[in-house]
């Protein structure tokens, strides 16, 4: 059976660890027919809009997609592609999981977390007005439903892959109504099932905590921007951005993507890891169920890694994103033999 999937490129880096992704999936045994969609800064001059409503709507006929990194223009312009499309599709999970690489040294050992970030409310609803000038007002929306849905998927999810401990982490001392609903809807999901370890922390001691022993955690649920800030902080962890995946999942579609950027000082040289978009894709293929070619091309890509010869830049290498991804592939063709 074919999938149909759309696939957006995404700017700078985004075609180069895209090609490299599709070249592996095609690889694994799954047949996937790519349905590629333009997004990004790169679709302005040919849409004019970085977000055509014919990707929308193409993402809602084939409910998953895999999404290179869109480049977001820094004080004007216009809106975020990434947040439009979590805001426009639902998609409120981001899922990242951050785990140590075995071959890739880094500071700590043996890190194994998961953090799920409210991906639709907060700071990122972009509801900013400046009410008298030189004077910003940003609003901060958390909803009791918004809450609760994170706090039950990440819940639900954290059993099912039989992780221990959900910590939700919050800054209700002083956001005492916002962040005191977060903790409020996260009691309440943990009363209607009560075979999770859940408990909460203090945002700032959760990333002291984590700088100095990030072992000591397990899953991590938190509102929007916390998230954005823990992702790659805890990307810096394990090997820095080039290697966490995610994805950004509601109850109808899912659209996997890395955590990292479209990298714009490494674009189009050929030196960007494809790993995190890789991750990101072995997350999508357990998400439509295909579980044995997931953990084949997880098996090859960590091979690789912990062998040590063909690695990028960014891991102390000097292989290119097409030797690593021919490297990916080899390893995948190896084990099928
Ligand atoms: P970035 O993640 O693009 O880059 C930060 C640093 O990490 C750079 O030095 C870059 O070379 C390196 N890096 C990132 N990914 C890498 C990879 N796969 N391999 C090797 N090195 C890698 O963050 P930055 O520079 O802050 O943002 C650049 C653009 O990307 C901005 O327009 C930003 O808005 C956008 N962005 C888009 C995201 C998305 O589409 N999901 C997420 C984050 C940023
Ligand atoms: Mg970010």
């Amino acid at each position: 059976m074919a999938y149909e999937l759309v696939l957006l490129e995404g700017d700078g880096i985004g075609p180069e660890v895209s090609d490299a992704t599709v070249a592996v999936l095609a690889a694994s045994g799954v047949t996937i027919d790519w349905l590629r969609m333009p997004a990004g800064a790169g679709a302005v001059p040919t849409h004019g809009t970085p977000l055509p409503d014919a990707t929308l709507r193409a993402i809602e006929r084939c409910r998953v997609a895999l999404k290179g990194p869109s480049t977001t223009p820094v004080g004007g312009g216009f809106t975020s592609v990434n947040v439009a499309i979590r805001q426009a599709l639902d998609l409120y999970v981001s899922l990242r999981p951050v785990r140590s690489i075995p071959g890739v040294r880094t500071r700590h050992d043996g890190v194994d977390l998961v953090i799920f970030r409210e991906n639709t409310e907060g700071l990122y609803k972009g509801m900013e007005h400046e009410p008298v000038p030189g004077v910003v007002e940003t609003l901060r929306i958390i909803s009791a439903d918004a809450c609760r849905r994170i706090c039950r998927w990440a819940g639900d999810w954290a059993r099912a892959e039989g992780r221990h401990r959900l910590t939700l982490v919050h800054k209700a001392t002083i956001m005492k109504q916002s962040d005191g609903l977060f903790i409020k809807s996260f009691r309440e999901v943990g009363d209607e099932d009560p075979f999770l370890r859940r408990d909460d922390a203090l945002v700032d001691d959760v990333v002291r905590e984590l700088v100095l022993d990030p072992t000591g955690f397990d899953c991590l649920v938190m509102e929007n921007l916390y998230g954005d800030v823990l992702s790659d902080l805890c990307a810096g962890l394990v090997g820095g951005l080039g290697v966490v995946p995610g994805a950004n999942i509601g109850d109808r579609y899912a659209v996997f993507e890395a955590v990292h950027g479209s990298a714009p000082d490494i674009a189009g040289q050929g030196l960007a890891n494809p790993t995190a978009l890789i991750q990101s894709a072995v997350l999508l293929l357990r998400h439509i169920g295909e579980r044995t070619a997931a953990a084949r091309v997880e098996r090859a890509l960590l091979s690789v890694l912990a062998a040590g010869e063909v690695r990028t830049r960014d891991l102390g290498g000097s292989a290119d994103t097409a030797a690593f991804r021919d490297a990916v592939i080899a390893a995948l063709a190896q084990e099928a033999a």
